[in-house]
């Protein structure tokens, strides 16, 4: 890492600190705004990137956190500036919000890259925004530290624990089989979300979280801390603090991960059983600093790691326990050699030195490697004719029967296909048949929507079904749960096979063999590609347009294709980048 800097090596020196006419125009808009020069020169500028909003239900506490926050940066000898960016609620945002994930990173890099910032707090959780938040950062290339929001308390209904996401699905089950009263339904809505903070299963949020932290991007400890609770608010101040001297030491994205880093934050996916979506977007995260990720790796990896972490969808317990429990560090310190503790974190520390000491304080929630809830294969990517580029399965969240099914094809050309028919008495279904949905992949649905999770026909669910082989190129929330393959590349908008398959038609799922196998041969597959027409692009007009342009298929992790960073060779990727590769695109602006 570099030597510590000077207040004319800062960056904000070029929009402050010179004596021209530029800067006195710089100048006199910061006193416009009541600030004397004492509170700003020489001081590294800090950009506070807050995906708060009043509609983003996960972040209503990021109004008190980001004073927290400037609050440490203050007591640092900082000068802090609040930058609001895309809040990506993932409630609310439709189609998706995966279709603005790269809108998020594109703003982030652009925010950074124009103002006079010489460092960033990264203020996300919900969902997509700590990707987005982490791929512009990367590419920008600052010193960035990320303050995860932190999961949301359990939710309580009639004296039963509710978990985001999973318990909706599963009372929505019930309500659609006719076994709770709509009254009930109604009193599950009220409970299953009663504090600020992201979902508390180990969902997307929770996943790319703990992702996060792995990664040595958070201070240690921080991503288990639920929202409301008081240490939530000190790791905030902590966190405003940290970045000051992160600047002066120059300590970079580019200084702290490397392949190894990656491999760390998957094996802690993994371990966790955390969200498939974690493939999708520590792959793009990866790529932005020029690592190789691969879903390969994932399966590499998901062969060796045990699942430790007892946690719904997967498991028992919400990140509330998980906290409670020991929260990462313990986890982490539990996995033993399946981490490298030798990776440098945002706090000048390594991984390991963060991790020392940490204790497990209920071995149920955060299990003994010899006592695990599941031996291995947290995730699993399979491939065969049907996923030429990688199809992904989460084994522990399916029922165990379904682990090697053939069965016969029930298709749907896309959502309003399946919404019309899925749930009528005419449908030639049956509970061993493979329900197929086309066109909801990364350019087709448009955005790779959380549909994943195809619904089982009602009238299977009145029989007792609650589990069935369902394949689609779609996204699954990562608190929902069942024998759904996704993320199927290439997607079928684009011709991938998955286009091609027909009612009837019978497909193998082994996942210990990794394959997922049509029963059509080749001759006959090539014929109906050559009379498949491509279908008309969703966007006409905005960003939808450089999506449908630009974006990289699931197994590529969706980012833009310009926007990625050439990937290095496996040798170069052990050691930590330095100057070189991230933030190389981002070039410094001119002050005009
Ligand atoms: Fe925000 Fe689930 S809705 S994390």
């Amino acid at each position: 890492m570099a030597n510590r800097k000077t207040s004319e090596e800062l960056r904000s020196y070029r929009w402050y600190g010179v004596n021209d006419l530029r800067s006195f125009g710089h100048r006199s808009r910061t006193a416009q705004m009541g600030y004397h020069a004492s509170d700003y020169m020489g001081k590294p500028v800090i950009a506070v990137v807050n995906t708060w909003s009043e509609i983003n239900s996960c972040h209503t506490h990021f109004r008190q956190r980001v004073e927290e926050v400037k609050r440490g940066i203050w007591q640092a000898g900082g000068f802090p500036v609040e930058m609001p960016v895309m809040t990506l609620a993932e409630p609310f945002q439709k189609p998706t919000t995966m279709l603005y994930r790269n809108f998020l990173a594109m703003e982030t890099e652009e925010i950074l890259k124009s103002y006079p910032f010489d460092g960033c707090v990264l203020m996300g959780g919900c969902d997509k925004t700590t990707p987005g938040l982490l791929m512009g950062a990367i590419s920008m290339n600052l010193p960035s530290i990320f303050l995860p929001a932190g999961p949301m308390l359990r939710g309580n209904w009639n004296g039963r624990t509710l978990g985001s996401g999973s318990d909706t699905w599963k009372y929505w089950a019930e309500l659609r089989a006719g076994k709770i009263t709509e009254d009930e339904w109604k009193g599950i809505e009220s409970g299953i979300a009663r504090s600020p903070g992201h979902c508390m299963t180990m969902g997307t949020a929770s996943t790319m979280t703990s992702a996060a932290e792995a990664l040595g991007l958070t201070l240690p400890g921080f991503s288990s801390i639920p929202a409301v609770d008081s240490r939530h608010a000190q790791f905030a101040s902590l966190t405003g603090q940290r970045i000051v001297e992160m600047v002066w030491t120059d300590v970079k994205p580019s200084d702290i991960l490397t392949a190894k880093s990656f491999d760390n934050a998957v094996t802690t996916v993994l371990a966790m059983s955390g969200s498939t979506n974690a493939i999708v977007h520590l792959v793009a995260v990866a790529r932005r600093a020029g690592i190789d990720l691969t879903t390969a790796r994932f399966d590499e990896l998901s062969r060796i790691t045990p699942v430790i972490g007892n946690l719904r969808p997967s498991g028992q317990y919400l990140m509330e326990d998980f906290f409670y429990a020991g929260g990462l560090r313990a986890l982490l310190l539990e996995l033993g050699d399946l981490v490298d503790g030798s990776q440098m974190t945002v706090n000048g520390s390594t991984l390991g030195e963060n991790i020392a000491g940490a204790e497990i304080f209920n071995d149920d929630v955060i299990r003994k490697r010899g006592n695990p809830v599941v031996a291995s294969d947290g995730l699993a990517v399979l491939t065969g004719n049907l996923a030429p580029d990688g199809a992904v399965i989460k084994p522990a969240a399916m029922e165990a029967h379904l682990l090697n099914h053939r069965g016969r094809a029930v298709v749907f050309k896309d959502y309003a296909d399946m919404a019309a028919r899925i749930d009528t008495e005419e449908l030639d279904v049956s509970a061993d048949s493979v329900i197929v949905l086309q066109h909801a992949g990364p350019i087709g649905a448009p955005g790779m929507p959380e549909w994943g999770q195809l619904p089982i026909p009602q009238k299977l669910l009145k029989q007792g079904v609650r589990d069935m082989v369902r394949i689609s190129d779609a996204r699954m929330s990562g608190t929902s749960y069942g024998a759904c393959v996704l993320h199927v590349a290439p997607e079928s908008f684009v011709g991938g096979p998955l286009a091609l398959v027909k009612d009837g038609d019978m497909i193998q799922l082994d996942v210990a063999a990794r394959r997922l196998h049509l029963e059509v041969s080749d001759e006959e597959l090539s014929a109906r590609k050559a009379a498949w027409q491509p279908p008309k692009l969703p966007f006409e007009r905005g960003f939808g347009v450089m999506h449908q342009l630009h974006v990289l298929q699931a197994n590529k992790g969706c980012d833009f294709d310009f926007l990625e960073e050439p990937v290095k060779t496996a040798s170069a990727q052990s050691a930590p980048t330095t100057h070189d590769a991230p933030g190389a695109k981002s070039s410094e602006p001119e002050i005009h």
